[in-house]
């Protein structure tokens, strides 16, 4: 009898943007998690106690939820990064744990990291703006990201129910194929010499 190969997973590891208990940003990738295909497992990190960067602490010895989260970065196969918007701009806190992030700059868990974006915001353009700063700045981390599909979650408060639930069909769809896009990006790019990964 022929064997079905299962292919391993890819480990993405997720995170958000947002410190705040009712997130868009973090329903978003809840339900990313959720609606992954067998082929990517999102595992979700928070941001919460990364402290502001700060050289002298750095220098004294990595905090621990800093190095748990490089940890979690470093070992996973790709980062599924989802930010809001914050006065067209991206918010502190995701700012500063990319930050945290990038360093030993030559050691960086993000260079090379397979990553793709998303968000949500209470605008029209759902993170265009910030999107394009978190791009910005990958690319001074050589990190290579997904291009497309764009995740830009618009007026948000339409889309979530109180729980937090995704129930916009529409975007529940296109989050399907986006998630589909980045497995195939990630196997395709993890399966090319000197792509990165
Ligand atoms: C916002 N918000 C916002 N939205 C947007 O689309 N463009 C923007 O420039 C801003 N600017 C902004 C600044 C500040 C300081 C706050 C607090 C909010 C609204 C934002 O999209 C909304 O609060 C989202 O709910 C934030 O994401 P989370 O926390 O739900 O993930």
């Amino acid at each position: 009898m022929a064997e079905t190969a299962v292919p391993t997973p890819f480990a993405v590891a997720g995170i958000a943007g947002s410190l705040r208990a009712g997130s868009y940003n973090r329903a978003l990738l809840r339900a990313a998690r959720d609606l992954a295909p067998p082929v990517l497992r999102i595992e979700i990190h928070e941001i919460a106690d990364i402290p502001l960067y700060n050289a002298d602490v750095e220098k004294a010895g990595v905090p621990e939820p800093v190095a748990n989260l490089r940890a979690a970065v470093g070992r996973s196969d790709a980062l599924l990064i989802v930010t809001p918007e914050y006065n067209h701009g991206l918010p502190g806190v995701m700012k500063n744990a990319f930050d945290w992030l990038s360093r030993p700059s030559r050691e960086s868990v993000l260079n090379g990291k397979l990553t793709a974006i998303m968000g949500a915001s209470n605008g029209v353009i759902g993170t265009a703006r910030s999107q394009l700063q978190l791009r910005q700045s990958l690319a001074s981390t050589n990190t290579p990201t997904l291009l497309r599909p764009q995740v830009l979650v618009g007026r948000a408060q339409e889309k979530f129910d109180a729980e937090g639930r995704l129930t916009d069909e529409a975007t529940r769809k296109f989050l399907v194929a986006f998630l589909d896009e980045f497995a195939r990006w990630i196997k395709h790019m993890s399966a090319t010499p000197g792509s990165g990964a």
